[in-house]
C-alpha cells in the first residue's frame, strides 16, 4: 500500500494540485479551484458526518428523491454545501445531482464557466444511522456548449471524457482521493488543522488481489453467469486461488477498501433490477475512473463503463470494478452464460 514515509516532506491538497496545474501550460486555475472547493466541501459534510449522532440530525426527512429513497438530513447538508460552494464562482455551466430530479443550472446572476460538475452527494447514506462509512463522489467534465446556461448535452458524457473525479470517504478517518488523468492520489484529512495532507501518493491496485464484493443475500436473483463468477471467485469453477468476501454495502467504502488491498466490486443487473441500482454519472464513472487509473479496469458486465453514452440523467448501470483480470473474468463467465 503506497504511504508516506516517515520524514517525507508534507503536502497540503492545496499544494498538490497546485503544482500538477503549472505542468499544464494552458489550465486557467479553474479546475484547480473546483478541486480545491470540492475538498472544502468534503472538510465541512465529514464535520457534520463524524458529530451525526450527537447532532438532531439522524433520521429520514420524510421525503423522496427520485430514485424513490429516503432522503437522510445529512444527504441533504451534503447536497447543499457543495451547491453553495460552487454555484457562484464562474468555473460552472451546470451541476447534476443524485439528489435532484433535474439538472442543477447556476443562478442568472452569475457567471457560468467552462466545466460540469456531478455528484452523489453521500453515497452510501442509508448507513449512516449504523456509524458505517459513507463518502461523496464527484466527476467533472468539460462543458460540449460553446456558452450560455449548461444543457442536458454537457452533462450526458461518457466517462472517457471525464476530466477530473474523485470521492471522499468519511470514515475512521475522512480522505480525499482524486485523479486528474495522471494517476490516483490519496490524503487523509488532519482534523486538529483542517488541512488534507497527501498520505497515499500515486496509488496502484495490488496485483494480488484479496477481495471480492457484492450482496450475495441477492445471489438466488442472479443470473447463471453471475452465480458461477462469484463461485469462481470463492475457489471453485476451476479457479487456481480464493478471495475474501468484503461487503459493507457503502460503494465508497467497499471500491477504496478495494482499491487499496486489491480486488472486484460488483452490483450486477438481477431479476428485480434488470439494470442494476447504481448510477452511470455519479457513482460508476466517476469510482470507475479512479480505478482505472490505478490500474484496474470497469465494466458494465459486457463492455467497458468508460464507454458508456448516458442517455438520461438518473440512468443505472450494472458495474464491476477493480482489478483488470478479475473483470475480465466477470465478461467472460457472462459472455458464455448468460444471453445478452
Ligand atoms: P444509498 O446511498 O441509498 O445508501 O445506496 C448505497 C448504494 C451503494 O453505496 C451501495 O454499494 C449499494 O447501494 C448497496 O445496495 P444494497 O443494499 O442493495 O446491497
Amino acid at each position: 500500500m503506497p504511504k508516506i514515509k516517515p520524514g517525507h516532506k508534507i503536502t497540503t491538497i492545496e499544494r498538490h494540485i497546485m503544482d500538477r496545474q503549472a505542468d499544464l501550460p494552458d489550465a486557467t486555475g479553474a479546475l484547480t479551484s473546483l478541486l480545491y472547493d470540492i475538498a472544502l466541501a468534503g472538510k465541512l459534510i465529514a464535520s457534520r458526518t463524524t458529530r451525526a449522532g450527537l447532532a438532531d440530525i439522524l433520521g429520514g426527512t420524510g421525503q423522496e428523491n427520485i430514485q424513490g429513497e429516503e432522503v437522510k438530513k445529512l444527504d441533504v447538508y451534503a447536497q447543499k454545501v457543495i451547491y453553495q460552494l460552487n454555484d457562484h464562482t464562474g468555473r460552472l455551466a451546470a451541476m447534476g445531482s443524485e439528489e435532484e430530479d433535474e439538472i442543477i443550472p447556476i443562478p442568472d446572476k452569475y457567471p457560468t464557466g467552462k466545466y460540469v460538475l456531478l455528484f452523489d452527494p453521500l453515497d452510501g447514506s442509508s448507513n449512516i444511522d449504523f456509524n458505517v462509512s459513507v463518502g461523496t463522489i464527484f466527476a467533472i467534465f468539460k462543458r460540449k456548449t460553446e456558452s450560455g446556461p449548461g444543457t442536458l448535452e454537457d452533462v450526458l458524457q461518457k466517462g472517457a471524457d471525464i476530466v477530473a473525479g474523485g470521492y471522499m470517504v468519511y470514515g475512521s478517518s475522512t480522505m480525499f482521493v482524486y485523479s486528474t488523468g495522471d494517476g490516483v492520489h490519496g490524503f487523509t484529512l488532519d482534523p486538529s488543522v483542517g488541512e488534507f495532507l497527501l498520505s497515499h501518493p500515486n496509488i496502484r491496485l495490488p496485483e494480488k488481489p484479496k477481495y471480492y464484493s457484492a450482496n450475495q443475500g441477492y445471489q438466488s436473483r442472479w443470473t447463471e453467469g453471475i452465480q458461477r463468477y462469484t463461485r469462481w471467485l470463492r475457489g471453485e469453477e476451476g479457479a487456481d486461488r480464493s478471495l475474501s468476501l468484503r461487503y459493507i454495502g457503502s460503494m465508497i467504502a467497499d471500491i477504496h477498501r478495494n482499491l487499496l488491498g486489491g480486488g472486484v466490486f460488483y452490483y450486477p443487473s438481477d431479476s428485480r433490477a434488470p439494470t442494476g441500482k447504481l448510477r452511470v454519472l455519479y457513482e460508476a464513472i466517476p469510482m470507475s475512473f479512479i480505478i482505472e487509473q490505478a490500474g484496474g479496469y470497469a465494466s458494465t458486465g459486457r463492455s467497458p463503463i468508460r464507454d458508456l453514452q448516458p442517455t438520461e440523467l438518473h440512468q443505472r448501470t450494472p458495474l464491476f470494478v477493480g482489478n483488470k483480470d478479475l473483470v475480465e473474468k466477470a465478461e467472460e463467465f457472462i459472455a458464455k452464460y448468460d444471453k445478452a
